[in-house]
């Protein structure tokens, strides 16, 4: 679309564009860390490992503080969205996000670390209208050494 209106020298709303993209590449990249930091139950190690363990600590207390805090922010989602860890590689501080429908504007500059999908199409089939119910199956499925091992990379 871009390219068309420069081949051409016509104009293009640079504001709807940047939307779209925002929406559906947010899309993307939201599903792929998704999928990738969940594992089966069985394999799954319950609470954060290593320097992740570590930084959780540090910023919230306890791991049971920081889930109740992850919990909170994925529930009170406002309509379709997401809830995610990120790290402020300035502040060394471990963060969370509300992220409107797919919208990721923010990403560069903070990477993720957890997300779920707290859009009704990821809970219905199972659990009908109960987010919570959701949000509390979701921490038997984290993959925290994997999640560990990106973070690491990332500080
Ligand atoms: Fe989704």
């Amino acid at each position: 679309m871009m390219d068309k209106a420069r081949e051409e020298d016509t104009d293009f709303d640079y504001k709807a564009v940047a939307k779209a993209l925002s929406f559906n590449m947010g899309g993307h990249v939201l599903h792929s860390y998704f999928w990738w930091e969940m594992t089966p139950a069985e394999k799954a190690s319950k609470e954060p490992v290593g320097e992740l363990y570590d930084a959780i600590k540090e910023d919230f207390g306890t791991f049971d503080r920081f889930k109740k805090e992850f919990t909170q922010v994925a529930a009170g989602v406002e309509g379709s969205g997401w809830a995610a860890l990120t790290f402020c590689r300035d502040t060394k501080r471990l963060g969370f996000m509300q992220i409107e429908k797919h919208n990721v504007n923010l990403i560069p500059d903070f990477p993720l670390l957890l997300v779920i999908d707290v859009w009704e199409h990821a809970y219905y089939l199972d659990y009908k209208n109960e987010r919570g119910k959701f949000i509390n199956a979701f921490w038997n499925i984290i993959d925290w050494e994997e999640i560990d091992k990106y973070f690491r990379t990332i500080q």
